[in-house]
């Protein structure tokens, strides 16, 4: 009987060792699970890869019990493996970062001491007692006391982003079991660290694409500065050649008045200073043309209106122009549509179409004659003209500012032959735009010309 109790006590114990291990296990379990949720979770919600390894490690002290942990990422670029976060006793005599970095901050080359081998090989590194294993102390200068060790390389699929050092001043300090645990951690860690980095990544180019953008903003509005500037100065130095322009005209006419009053001072016989006073009119009439021309231009000039077909206009124009432009071997076809009539300043139209001719005229002159085309048509509400030469044609840089006051290529400005004042087609654009219409030309360097007057004749008309 004494027996047989002894024999079921000695069960008992056993029974209930085997359920202190079960529970001890299953404790452990709980905690390395939830380890590895802790991690899993730090690294959904942390994106600042120095404060997710610091925290890694605060989490893993809680089952391993280190003594000094660090976490080393690798530099893609040189392939150096770069202290992230050290934690562990203090050291005397040193603060716990440099001390640390003594040990486990150390930054180290891949396959270079127990970290080293453990991040080229792949594969954890356990060390139960560091006198019995050689690779330990390659490339180490140790500061504290390190019996045990083991080395984690951070495995992102087949990358190793970094390593994780655990080491402790006694030996076997970490029991053997950990390794499973350690197994699964190193692959989570690891995708946790790609994933930052992918993320920094991400941001990184994404701000320099901001960044670029807004460089390309920038210099858009200094575009838009610079045209400004221009446009002014453009416009500036349309008012020097206008300027220049009304001062040439005026300067030659008072030379004239200047020139014919003195010579009649000088003169006392009656017919020359007779001759010389209608000289002096004729200047100053140019000189009241020259106004009038300028302020039609700047539409400040009167016009009274009456009601016309432009075809009326046209055929009286062209009937006393024709004797001289046969004399120019210069042929004038006329093709009329049918026109409404339209209610305007007969004379100031006449003029208009007086100076296109003229410069249809001028333009054929070199060339010994030519054809200009004079063709009317009715567009809905616009009546349209068309004076078509076959002269020889307009310089693109002539054409940007050909209704420009002063704008020639003949005479004193333009250097040529006959002598004008660039005026005309000022005059021209001024009137018609007086008159509510508009006029383009079209024109290729010894192409001949086409000038289009369009005038309202319906409800748009002024
Ligand atoms: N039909 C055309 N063919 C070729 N060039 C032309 C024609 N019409 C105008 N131009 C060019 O445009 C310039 C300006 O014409 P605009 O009538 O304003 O002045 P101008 O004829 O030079 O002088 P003005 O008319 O004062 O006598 C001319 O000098 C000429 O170079
Ligand atoms: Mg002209």
């Amino acid at each position: 009987m004494q027996d047989k109790i002894q024999k079921l006590e000695q069960r008992i114990q056993i029974l209930t060792k085997a359920l202190n291990d079960l529970q001890n296990n299953y404790e452990e379990k709980v905690l390395e699970l939830s380890i590895i949720r802790k991690t899993a979770d730090l690294f959904t919600y942390e994106f600042d890869l120095k404060e997710a390894c610091s925290k890694t490690l605060d989490i893993l002290y809680l089952e391993l019990l280190p003594e000094h942990s660090s976490i080393l990422i690798r530099n893609p670029d040189t392939n150096i493996f770069e202290p992230y976060a050290v934690k562990g006793k203090k050291i005397p005599g040193k603060g716990l970062k440099k001390g640390l970095s003594t040990l486990f901050g150390n930054r180290f080359r891949m396959g270079v001491g127990a970290a080293g081998w453990a991040a080229q090989n792949k594969k954890i590194i356990y060390i139960p007692d560091v006198t019995k294993d050689t690779r330990f102390f390659e490339g180490f200068e140790q500061k504290v006391k390190i019996s045990s060790l083991i080395c984690v390389p951070l495995l992102n699929q087949d990358n190793v982003e970094g390593v994780l050092n655990l080491s402790h001043s006694s030996v076997n300090a970490f029991p053997k079991r950990n390794l499973n645990f350690l197994n699964i951690l190193m692959k989570s860690i690891g995708a946790g660290i790609g994933n930052i980095r992918l993320f920094n990544e991400y941001t990184e180019a994404n701000s320099s694409l901001l960044k670029a953008n807004q460089d390309l903003q920038n210099t858009l509005n200094d575009l838009h500065e610079t045209r400004k500037v221009i446009l002014n100065s453009e416009k500036l130095s349309g008012i020097r050649v206008l300027a220049a322009g009304i001062a040439h005209e005026f300067n030659n006419i008072l030379a004239g008045i200047y020139g014919y009053s003195e010579l009649s001072l000088l003169n006392k016989n009656p017919y020359e200073i007779e001759a010389n006073i209608k000289n002096i009119l004729k200047l100053s009439d140019r000189g009241t043309e020259i106004v009038e021309n300028l302020l039609t231009f700047a539409g400040k000039s009167k016009i009274s209106k009456k009601t016309i077909n432009i075809n009326t206009i046209l055929k009286r124009l062209i009937k006393i122009i024709r004797p001289e432009f046969d004399n120019l071997g210069i042929a004038l076809k006329e093709e009329y549509g049918k026109l409404d009539q339209i209610r305007c300043d007969s004379n100031q139209i006449s003029q208009v179409f007086v100076q296109l001719m003229a410069n249809a005229k001028d333009s054929m002159v070199e060339y010994n004659g030519g054809t200009i085309s004079i063709i009317t048509s009715q567009k809905k509400d616009l009546i349209q003209v068309n004076i078509v030469d076959t002269g020889k044609g307009i310089e693109p840089e002539i054409l940007e500012n050909i209704f420009d006051p002063f704008v020639t290529t003949k005479g004193a400005f333009g250097g040529g032959i006959p002598e004008r004042h660039g005026l005309g087609l000022s005059l021209a654009y001024g009137i018609i735009k007086e008159h509510g219409g508009d006029i383009k030309i079209v024109s290729q360097p010894s192409n001949g010309c086409k000038v289009t007057v369009l005038l309202p004749s319906g409800p748009s008309r002024k």
